[in-house]
């Protein structure tokens, strides 16, 4: 058992900018022997090494894991974790001892199912925005339910829908219609089986990490995202833009309400209603008029936050992880830099409708010694050199005392890269940058 914590073998399961911040991050950790991600990309080659697995053929990781004596494998994406991968090695008692980071099949449902979230929420006394759900056999109910609501109207896709399943719609007429489609057309197929419609908050939104072993736990550094493609917050909604921490209308009052509204009654109300849950929580809040509502539940790290919130991490991260799997997380300490975090996702142009791949990027080799790039949809070519091969390509991040200052050498480090067709929001921050 000692000898898994000092030389652990580490798989993490996913490809993105989270994935390759989490690389680092436990690249940097003393306990580490050897660190594989899979499916990886272009850019945790530097920290890692690639493995070609599909993290939801859950037994091709099993091959993987006894093959290579993996003592933890930690889960960056929803999906695995919604189908079950953590219960698929708690069955077998040869898998005992591994740690799986990321909650079982129940506790995944936060994510896996908005009904379900808000059900709970109910339940536990979290605020959060007035809904009720609907299937198809009570469309006409649900169309009363809208007519009730003011403008603009929230629907969402009960199951998950690759982050596209929330619809704001501006008037009546067009949420009838989405409705209809989602309901009757299955616009998001069986995910808008069943339809959340909620009342629309006004505010602004922060992400809040927790990191769980289901008893203890630790509230990690907030951060910002920038999820429209346009500055202004303008143009649709993409996996995010940019992202900053900490968030500076995020003070000590706001974080107490944060923690004794919403993140102490989530993990008691788990507890409570005995769903097992250990790995990282992300709440996604909305600050309405300095009051903290959830708007959803997220069962893993966010993204691009991920890359902003673990360079802001001073502990050892394998330490907390372990303790999460050990459920002794109060016997570690969580150290964080005071120093804010800016981070600018760069992306394919097009994005996130049709866009090219393949092309070459340039300039990586001129970065800045405490720039941090975390490539995302990147792969390498036949020659060596690293290719775009997604929507969000690569995110650069840097550190320094004021925000102002992290953001203007994060746009420095952008600056020495570049592809064809590239595109970033150039004002990322900006609006909580005083
Ligand atoms: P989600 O996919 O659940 O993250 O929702 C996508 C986005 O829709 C969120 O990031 C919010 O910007 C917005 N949203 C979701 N629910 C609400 C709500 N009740 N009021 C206002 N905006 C919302
Ligand atoms: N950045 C939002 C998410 O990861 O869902």
């Amino acid at each position: 058992m000692e000898q898994q914590r000092d030389k652990s073998r580490v798989l993490i399961l996913g490809s993105g900018g989270r994935e390759s911040a989490l690389a680092w991050a436990i690249a940097r950790s003393k306990h580490l022997e050897k660190l594989f991600v899979a499916p990886g990309n272009a850019g945790t080659t530097q920290w890692a090494e690639n493995v070609d697995l599909n993290p939801l053929n859950f037994a091709e990781v099993k091959d993987f894991v006894i093959r290579e004596g993996i003592h933890m494998i930690v889960v960056g994406p929803e999906e695995p974790l919604v189908k079950g991968i953590h219960d698929y090695f708690l069955a077998d008692a040869n898998f005992r001892d591994l740690a799986v980071i990321g909650p079982c099949k129940e506790g995944a449902r936060l994510e896996g199912s908005k009904q379900f979230a808000k059900d709970f929420m109910q339940r536990s006394g979290i605020p959060t925005a007035a809904y009720a759900s609907f299937d198809l056999s009570h469309l006409a109910e649900a169309k009363q339910f809208l007519a009730g609501l003011k403008p603009p109207y929230v629907l969402k896709a009960d199951g998950l829908a690759a982050g596209k399943g929330v619809l704001i719609e501006p008037d009546l007429a067009s949420a009838e219609a989405a409705l209809e489609e989602m309901l009757a057309g299955h616009k998001f197929g069986a995910a808008s089986d069943k339809v959340v419609i909620e009342e629309f908050l006004q505010g602004v939104e922060l992400s809040v990490f927790v990191l769980t072993d289901g008893l203890h736990y630790k509230i990690l550094p907030e951060a910002k995202d920038y999820k429209k493609i346009g500055e202004g917050d303008t143009g649709p909604n993409t996996g995010g833009m940019g992202s900053v921490s900490p968030v500076p209308f995020a003070d000590a009052a706001f974080m107490e309400k944060v923690e004794n509204r919403i993140v102490k009654p989530t993990i008691e109300g788990l507890r409570r209603e005995h769903i097992p849950y250990s790995g990282f929580l992300f709440i996604g809040l909305m600050n309405v008029d300095g009051d903290p509502y959830v708007i959803e539940y997220n069962v893993r790290m966010g993204d691009p936050e991920t890359e902003s919130v673990m360079p802001r991490i001073e502990s050892d991260v394998l330490d907390l992880l372990w303790a999460v799997h050990d459920r002794n997380l109060d016997q570690v300490e969580l150290k964080t830099s005071p120093d804010a975090a800016a981070c600018v996702m760069m992306v394919s142009g097009g994005y996130p409708a049709s866009y090219e791949k393949g092309f070459v990027l340039e300039g990586l080799d001129k970065l800045g010694q405490d720039a941090l790039a975390f490539h995302a949809g990147t792969k390498t070519g036949a020659q060596g050199e690293v290719l775009s091969a997604g929507g969000r390509v690569i995110a650069v991040t840097c550190l320094a005392p004021a925000l102002g200052e992290a953001l203007a050498k994060a746009y420095a480090e952008v600056g020495k890269i570049g592809f064809e067709k590239m595109y970033y929001r150039k004002d990322i921050g900006k609006d909580v940058c005083r």
